[in-house]
């Protein structure tokens, strides 16, 4: 995955890029995101988050698709880490793991088909299903406190459902400001997104434009895939706020220009009143809400590999040597800053020409290096591109952090923004 942040070209180096193509860790269900309180307590400090909003992990969610694995580690405290490779070293695949697979499922065809059906092999969706077992999810609008803030969940939904071994959802948070990134984004992604934005007092009329202005006005991918979440504090609230099935009543006019350009801080209530961007509100109100049984938590200015969502399943329906643990699986992905004069990177050979001639860095490494540290990385780098995705690496992580906490300063605001400045 990479990403272009089109708001900082001025910077040398756009924050932007990430790159998925890869690696991973592994770790336990909490470790998706830090808790609400976590936020509160973080943001007095100013301590950034205890997983790096950066790092882009592909997580399985109910029953942590780990049920038909067998067992990595005995030790159900610890966490197991799956590196993953696109396009890394040969998949630690052995013949007897595949020949064992194809038993398991010759036997779970045989019981469902009768006897004079033929067998079809099954898709790769349906051996997703039957190794998640997952349960579909609804998409219900309902409107709930949490904490100190009041939260729209699925206020403004997509068009098309999910089951939950369909796709891979990308669950985000933001707030209208950042909307610029939403396109790009979906046209790398081409599956289900599920965002959260903050939007306290006069914020809100502008992120309903916004999201008016995504749906009329650019890609009908957005109206296909995005589903919106919008929030604020109990103490901020909007002035009107309309129920999900009275908006969008007028047609928008799309000659204006689009309301999340352009936006200078010093006119967003958010920084009128000196509010605190609840960061990991929005990222646990997104991940909760996806339909999908694997999410990738990111930040929207995160652009994640082509095709990964159809590479990941892949990989899962594979279903052979480290996948095969029952433990909770989180999936780390290398993550890339790359030039702003540059395009995003395609495949990883592309990263790696960037990578030689000083084009695109790992991520953060000139802000922080040492805090998305990601083990194997240089291995990973070096490994020439392969097909598909595989597990690179696995990693244990022994303790509560599996990525040290960094000094990066978070506080009042989107990492990646503070970044820019
Ligand atoms: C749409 O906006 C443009 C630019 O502001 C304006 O010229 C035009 O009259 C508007 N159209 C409608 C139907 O309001
Ligand atoms: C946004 O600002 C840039 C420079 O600050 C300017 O070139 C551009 O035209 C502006 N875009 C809009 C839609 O106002
Ligand atoms: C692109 O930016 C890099 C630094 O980030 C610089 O070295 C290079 O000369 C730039 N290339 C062009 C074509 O502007
Ligand atoms: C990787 O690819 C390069 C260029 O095709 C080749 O020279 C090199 O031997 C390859 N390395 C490995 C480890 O396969
Ligand atoms: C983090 O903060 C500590 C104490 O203020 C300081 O010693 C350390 O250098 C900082 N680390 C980074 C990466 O800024």
């Amino acid at each position: 995955m990479y990403a272009i942040n089109r708001k900082y070209l001025l910077l040398k180096m756009a924050l932007l890029a990430c790159v998925a193509y890869g690696a991973v860790h592994v770790a336990l269900t909490a470790a998706g995101g830090a808790t609400d309180a976590d936020n509160a307590a973080m943001q007095g400090d100013g301590l950034q988050q205890q997983l790096p909003s950066a790092e882009m992990l592909l997580r399985g969610e109910s029953q942590e698709a780990g049920r038909m694995l067998a067992a990595l580690e005995d030790d159900s405290q610890a966490e197991a880490g799956l590196q993953l490779s696109l396009g890394g070293g040969a998949p630690p695949e052995t013949t007897r793991t595949v020949a064992a697979a194809a038993a398991r499922q010759a036997a779970a065809q045989q019981a469902k088909l009768s006897p004079i059906t033929t067998k079809k092999p099954l898709t790769v969706r349906e051996k997703v299903k039957e190794i998640t077992q997952c349960l579909d999810r609804p998409m219900v609008p309902k409107t709930q406190q949490r904490g100190d803030y009041w939260v729209l969940y699925n206020y403004v939904r997509a068009d098309r459902r999910h089951h939950c071994y369909e796709s891979i959802t990308y669950t985000t948070h933001a707030d209208y400001s950042f909307l610029d990134n939403l396109v790009p984004l979906l046209e790398r992604w081409q599956g289900p997104i599920s965002i959260a934005l903050h939007a306290p007092g006069t914020d809100f009329e502008y992120t309903i434009e916004s999201i008016a202005y995504l749906r009329e006005c650019t890609t009908p991918l957005v109206k296909e895939f995005v589903t919106f979440h919008v929030y604020f504090s109990t103490k901020h609230v909007p002035k009107e706020v309309p129920k999900h099935d009275a908006l969008f009543q007028e047609p928008y006019n799309c000659s204006q220009p689009p309301p999340y350009l352009n936006v200078s801080s010093e006119n967003m209530y958010k920084a009128q009143k000196k509010l605190l961007y609840p960061v990991n509100v929005g990222r646990n109100v997104a991940r909760e809400s996806a339909q999908t049984n694997y999410v990738l938590p990111s930040d929207i200015e995160l652009y994640p590999s082509p095709n990964i969502i159809e590479k990941f399943l892949d990989l899962i329906a594979q279903n052979t040597g480290p996948l095969l643990s029952k433990n909770p699986k989180v999936f780390p992905l290398h993550i890339f800053e790359v030039s702003a004069n540059q395009s995003v990177p395609e495949t990883k050979t592309q990263l790696k020409e960037m990578l030689a001639n000083g084009l695109a860095v790992p991520f953060h490494k000139k802000l922080c290096p040492g805090c998305h540290g990601v083990p194997k990385s240089k291995e990973w780098q070096s490994a020439n591109e392969s097909n598909g995705l595989h597990v690179f690496h696995v990693g244990k992580r022994n303790g509560r952090f599996l990525i040290k906490p960094s000094n990066t300063s978070c506080e009042n605001d989107i990492c990646t923004r503070l970044q820019g400045n």
